[in-house]
């Protein structure tokens, strides 16, 4: 872990942080360190000892998309073949809730990243968008995909289109973040939902992801199908009887994570 230099990667208890850190760059997303984050992410993905991670930035930017000097030469089959970044599904399969801490600038790549977490916790500092447009290309990390999903047709293509940014305000309004806190209460605040998550029966947990998850890209009726079958599974483990164990004794459940 300590090996990174591009981020930071720390835990506490069952709460994992995971802070990006090219300050020079407003965190722009590079080749190393989209490589040294899905190492990270992986890593806590593959350890039960983890409930939640927390992804972050600095005060000034979350990130602020990709590094465009680094792609500027690329040509077309670079980026088809290998990119923008490879491995990257690895990230998009992780199974423990990931929770987009944003302070500052979530542009282009970072406004993505942020949109592949589970929930976004923005600072009253935050400003989303989807710049690529001014640079004359488009979203290419899922933007033009999940931003819709997101907040409707009408803001995305507001967004997508022109390239503005938007405030936290705007964001939470649209729907694209969860919720907004003082700036200074950001990292205290998404440590709070991270160890409520990370305090549940793990099974329930990834289910409950799996289900959301199959929300954006299932239809109704098939998603409903597959939320019988999760609901139904639930029941198989340990900290179903646990959880509703206590619940009747009136004390807090001891989940096992089985
Ligand atoms: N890539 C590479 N370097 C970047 C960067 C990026 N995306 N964003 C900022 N930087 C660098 C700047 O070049 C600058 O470096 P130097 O000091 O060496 O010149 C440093 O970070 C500080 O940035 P600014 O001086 O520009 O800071 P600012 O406060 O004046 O402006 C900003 C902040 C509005 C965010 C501005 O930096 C900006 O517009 N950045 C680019 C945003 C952008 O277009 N993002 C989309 C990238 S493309 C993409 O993400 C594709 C995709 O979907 C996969």
């Amino acid at each position: 872990m300590s090996d990174y230099t591009t981020i930071i990667a720390e835990t506490q208890g069952r709460v994992a942080t995971i802070t990006l850190n090219r300050p020079e760059a407003l965190n722009a997303l590079n080749g190393t360190l989209v490589r040294e984050l899905i190492d990270a992410v992986q890593g806590f993905d593959d350890d039960p000892g983890i409930g939640a991670i927390v992804l972050t930035g600095s005060a000034k930017a979350f990130a602020a998309g990709a590094d465009i000097k680094e792609m500027a030469e690329l040509g077309y089959a670079d980026m088809y073949l290998d990119g923008p970044f490879p491995g990257w599904g690895g990230f998009e399969r992780t199974r423990t809730p990931l929770i987009a801490a944003v302070g500052g600038f979530a542009l282009g790549g970072g406004c993505e990243l942020a949109m592949m977490c589970d929930i976004i916790l923005a600072a009253d500092t935050a400003k989303f968008g989807q710049p690529e447009i001014t640079l004359g290309i488009l979203p290419g990390f899922g933007g033009s995909q999940r931003l819709p999903r997101a907040i409707g047709k009408a803001k995305a293509a507001d967004l997508v289109l022109t390239g503005r940014m938007m405030d936290a305000e705007e964001a939470e309004r649209s729907g694209l973040v969860s919720r907004v806190v003082p700036a200074d209460e950001l990292l205290a605040e998404a440590a709070k939902v991270a160890e409520a998550i990370a305090s549940k029966s793990l099974p329930a947990v990834y289910a409950a992801k799996d289900a959301l998850q199959a929300a954006q890209e299932m239809p109704l009726a098939e998603g409903l199908r597959f939320e019988r079958q999760a609901f139904a599974a639930a029941f198989a483990t340990a900290d179903q009887k646990e959880g509703m164990r206590a619940f009747a004794e009136k004390r807090t459940p001891d989940f096992r994570h089985r």
